[in-house]
């Protein structure tokens, strides 16, 4: 049941108009005046107040300001009185959903109520299934609507809240980076720093010194005390990307920081104690680097407590599409960009072997080179894409969110394949019929069937 305020001065039509929309099962609560509509607005959640808008004290202008201002879902309309319109606008740009004239009949009254009841009904509706899609397909900007994706927000969601050691796996662009980041930017740490280190970036000397910090003098060069990532990271997130390629001698010391949470900066002999959630990636293969005495074992089992592989992006070639849709957002914002059927067969069959950094700088090469085109055809993609052998009589289907019909769906392909292949041939049925290896009776048939006219 609704439940409805009606404000109005004047007591017989306040009570005529109560009563008959109590008989349509509204639950109407009456109000003479403004400033009782302020009190009962106050003291109960209505979903609908109706007010007249000329009243002495605090008018309806002001009921429906504070009504929508502290219910902003609610449905607000006003009456006005003859030929005050201006004063009906007034009141929509306060919030107010619609209003109506005096005299008016009930009924009219009515339609507009249920007009402004069904439009509020779709725009929270509107709302709440945009919101769901945008949670569901993405966590921390990562977006996938794959399953293995979906399963990796799962994770994901979890193990943030905890501080545990993590090891992020996989190819290079498949999103290492942005994993970590929103990891961190979803836990109890995001109110303190995430301090990336690219190990293989800096050259092995330095590392130490990077990692741990020093003291003056410690070294020719060590002009004054820095501190190092370790404990610039303190109450945050140590992020150690391609850890893989650190000397050996170095992982004994990152070992002992893993184990202890301390340190000591070079060149110094105070112990600094450290509260870091480390986060490490390697797109090499740190078993096989075990094996080989390449990698220290112990160090691979402090890192590998929370493992977190991600799956090359041909392996979840689903994401494509929404990929694609949001990279062309990003290197062409606002223009509504898409990609032509034969450009998205070859996206969605190529193999990717620089994952979704490679979509990226396709996309954005592609954008480039559509130089105001809307959409992006074959030609704009790198040519090893183009030249990606796939059926080209497969339509790209970008599985739609309530599902499809498949025989109805099917039927339209089949549709349009006859109807291309009776193009083609100029309407000669023998000739359309050899095209699609079908004999000339079953593409009679067909047609027939299809109820496309003969
Ligand atoms: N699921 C995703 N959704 C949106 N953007 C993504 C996704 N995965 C990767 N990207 C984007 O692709 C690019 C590469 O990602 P990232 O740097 O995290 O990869 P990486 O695994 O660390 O690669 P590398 O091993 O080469 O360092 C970035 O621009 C990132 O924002
Ligand atoms: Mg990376």
């Amino acid at each position: 049941m609704s439940h409805l305020l009606f404000v109005d001065d004047e007591p017989a039509l306040r009570s005529l108009m109560a009563e008959r929309l109590a008989e349509r099962g509204f639950d109407v609560v009456q109000a003479d005046s403004g400033e009782r509509a302020l009190e009962l607005l106050d003291q109960f959640a209505f979903d609908i107040v109706i007010t007249d808008l000329r009243m002495p004290g605090v008018d309806g202008g002001r009921v429906i300001e504070s009504a929508v201002e502290r219910y902003p879902g609610i449905v607000a309309i006003v009456i006005t009185g003859y030929g005050t319109v201006k004063d009906a606008v007034d009141a929509i740009k306060r919030g107010a959903s619609d209003f109506i004239a005096k005299p008016f009949q009930f009924d009219e009254l009515m339609h507009v109520l249920q007009k402004a009841i069904e439009q509020r009904r779709l725009a929270s509706e509107n709302a709440y299934l945009r919101s769901q899609l945008e949670e569901r397909y993405q966590f921390g900007g990562i977006l996938g609507r794959s399953r293995p994706m979906q399963a990796l927000f799962q994770l994901l969601e979890t193990v943030a809240r905890s501080s545990s050691t993590i090891l992020i796996t996989g190819e290079t662009g498949t999103g290492k980076e942005i994993v970590a980041r929103a990891i961190h930017h979803n836990s109890p740490r995001r109110g303190h720093r995430f301090v990336a280190l690219n190990c293989s970036a800096i050259p092995e000397t330095l590392l130490e010194a990077e990692l741990f910090g020093h003291v003056r003098g410690a070294f020719t060069g060590a002009v004054g005390t820095r501190q190092g990532r370790v404990e610039q990271a303190h109450r945050g997130t140590l992020f150690l990307d391609e850890v893989g390629t650190m000397s050996v001698a170095l992982q004994m010391k990152l070992l002992r920081t893993l184990q202890e949470r301390e340190f000591e900066r070079i060149g110094d002999n105070q112990t600094i104690k450290v509260d870091v959630r480390v986060i490490a990636a390697t797109n090499s293969d740190l078993a096989r680097m075990v094996a080989e005495g390449a990698f220290r074992e112990d160090l691979y089992y402090r890192l590998n407590v929370i493992p977190i592989d991600l799956p090359p992006l041909r392996e979840r070639r689903d994401d494509i599409p929404l990929l694609v849709k949001h990279f062309l957002e990003k290197f062409a914002p606002g223009q509504a960009m898409h990609v032509s059927q034969s450009a998205m067969r070859a996206l969605m069959a190529y193999q990717w072997p620089g994952n979704v950094r490679q979509l990226e700088n396709a996309v954005e090469r592609a954008v480039a080179l559509s130089a105001g085109r809307l959409e992006i055809t074959l030609t704009d993609l790198p040519p090893e894409i183009q030249a990606t052998p796939h059926a080209t009589a497969m339509p790209f289907v970008d599985f739609p969110e309530q599902g499809l019909d498949l025989p109805g769906y099917l039927a339209s392909i089949e549709r349009d394949l006859i109807h291309r292949a009776l193009d083609r041939t100029g309407g000669n049925r023998n000739k359309a019929a050899d095209l699609l290896r079908i004999k000339r009776t079953t593409l009679v048939e067909k047609l027939r069937r299809l109820g496309t006219a003969p």
